[in-house]
C-alpha cells in the first residue's frame, strides 16, 4: 500500500495481525524521514496504538531499531536515550516487552565513531498483544555444536546438576532431543552492503533477508498474516510470502513501493498483488 502508515493501520481489522515486522526510519538517520530524537517516541506512538488494535491476541509486534549518539544539545557526543524511552512508552502502552534481541552484524563498516568502536548491532524489541504469543522456537533452531558422540552421551546422562562438583551442573538431557539448539538471542546475520543488484538496490536502507526470516518464521504461525507498516524496498513482505505467510506492507514514498512490487514479482513467491482488508 502506498501512503502513510499511521491513515492505514487504523484501518487494519481489529486482531487481524499475527505479526507487525518493521525497521522504522530511526531517529533523524535518513532523508527520507528525518525525525528528531527528542521527539521520536512522540512520532511513534500513534503507530504503536494502531498496530496494537490490529494485532491478534496471540501476535506479536517485532521492532528493529538503532541507538544514535547525539548531534546536538546537552547529550551531544552521548549516546541518546530515545530507543529506551521508546522501549518504555510502548511497554506503559500495554505492549507486553518479551525480549530484547541483538542482531550482531559481523560485517559492521569501520568508520570515525568518536571515543567508541563502531557499531556492529542492532536492537530488535520483540513485544506480543496478549499473554500467550505465538513463538515457535523449534523453527529457528541451529545445529548443534557438540560433536554427535557428545550429544549421544548427553541424552543418555540423566545425572542433572550432580554434574559438576560445584553444584552448577543442569541437567541437560531434555534439551538435545530437540534437533537442534536453542539460538539464544544473538541474531548474527551479516549486514546488507549492496548486495541487492535487483529493484531492492535503490532503497538505502534494506535489511538482510536473515533478519526478517529469523522473526517470521518464530513469530508468524504458518498460516499467518505478516505486516510491515514501514516497508521500505519489500524484505519484510518479500521474506514472509517466501515462507508461505500472507504478507502486506505500507510505504510512503511511492518509488519504493514500486521497488517493493517489483521485487515480490520477480522472488518465488506468487506474484498476485493481494489487498489488506480493510475495516472501512
Ligand atoms: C528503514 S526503512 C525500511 C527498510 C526495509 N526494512 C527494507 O528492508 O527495505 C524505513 C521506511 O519507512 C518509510 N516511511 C517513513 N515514514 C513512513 C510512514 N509514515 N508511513 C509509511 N512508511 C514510512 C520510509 O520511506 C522508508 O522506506
Amino acid at each position: 500500500m502506498w501512503g502513510d502508515a499511521v491513515d492505514w493501520l487504523v484501518c487494519l481489522p481489529a486482531g487481524s495481525v499475527d505479526l507487525f515486522f518493521t525497521s522504522p526510519p530511526y531517529a533523524d538517520a535518513r532523508r527520507y524521514s528525518a525525525i528528531h530524537p527528542d521527539r521520536y517516541v512522540e512520532w511513534f506512538l500513534p503507530f504503536a496504538k494502531a498496530m496494537l488494535q490490529a494485532t491478534r491476541e496471540s501476535g506479536s509486534f517485532v521492532l528493529n531499531i538503532k541507538n544514535r549518539v547525539a548531534a546536538a544539545g546537552h547529550l551531544r557526543g552521548q549516546r541518546h536515550p530515545y530507543v529506551y524511552e521508546l522501549v518504555l512508552e510502548l511497554q506503559r502502552m500495554g505492549w507486553r516487552w518479551l525480549e530484547t534481541y541483538i542482531w550482531s552484524k559481523p560485517n559492521a563498516i569501520p568508520g570515525r565513531f568518536g571515543p567508541r568502536t563502531k557499531d556492529s548491532f542492532e536492537y530488535v524489541y520483540h513485544f506480543a498483544k496478549g499473554v500467550r504469543p505465538f513463538f515457535d522456537l523449534d523453527a529457528v533452531r541451529v545445529p548443534y555444536r557438540s560433536s554427535e558422540q557428545e550429544i549421544a552421551r548427553r541424552q543418555r546422562d540423566r545425572n542433572g546438576r550432580r554434574n559438576t562438583e560445584a553444584g552448577f551442573g543442569r541437567d541437560r538431557s531434555a534439551t538435545y532431543d530437540k534437533g537442534g539448539a536453542d539460538p539464544g538471542n544473538v541474531i548474527e546475520v551479516p549486514q546488507a552492503y549492496n548486495q541487492h543488484w535487483g529493484p531492492a538496490g535503490q532503497h538505502t536502507a534494506v535489511m538482510p533477508e536473515g533478519l526478517a526470516e529469523f522473526f517470521v518464521r518464530a513469530a508468524c504461525p504458518c498460516d499467518g498474516l505478516v505486516v510491515d507498516p514501514f516497508a521500505g524496498s519489500g524484505t519484510t513482505v518479500v521474506v514472509a510470502r517466501r515462507h508461505g505467510r500472507r504478507a502486506g506492507g505500507i510505504e510512503l514514498h511511492r518509488e519504493y513501493v514500486e521497488v517493493c512490487t517489483q521485487r515480490i514479482q520477480s522472488d518465488q513467491c506468487e506474484p498476485e498483488p493481494g489487498e489488506l482488508r480493510l475495516a472501512v
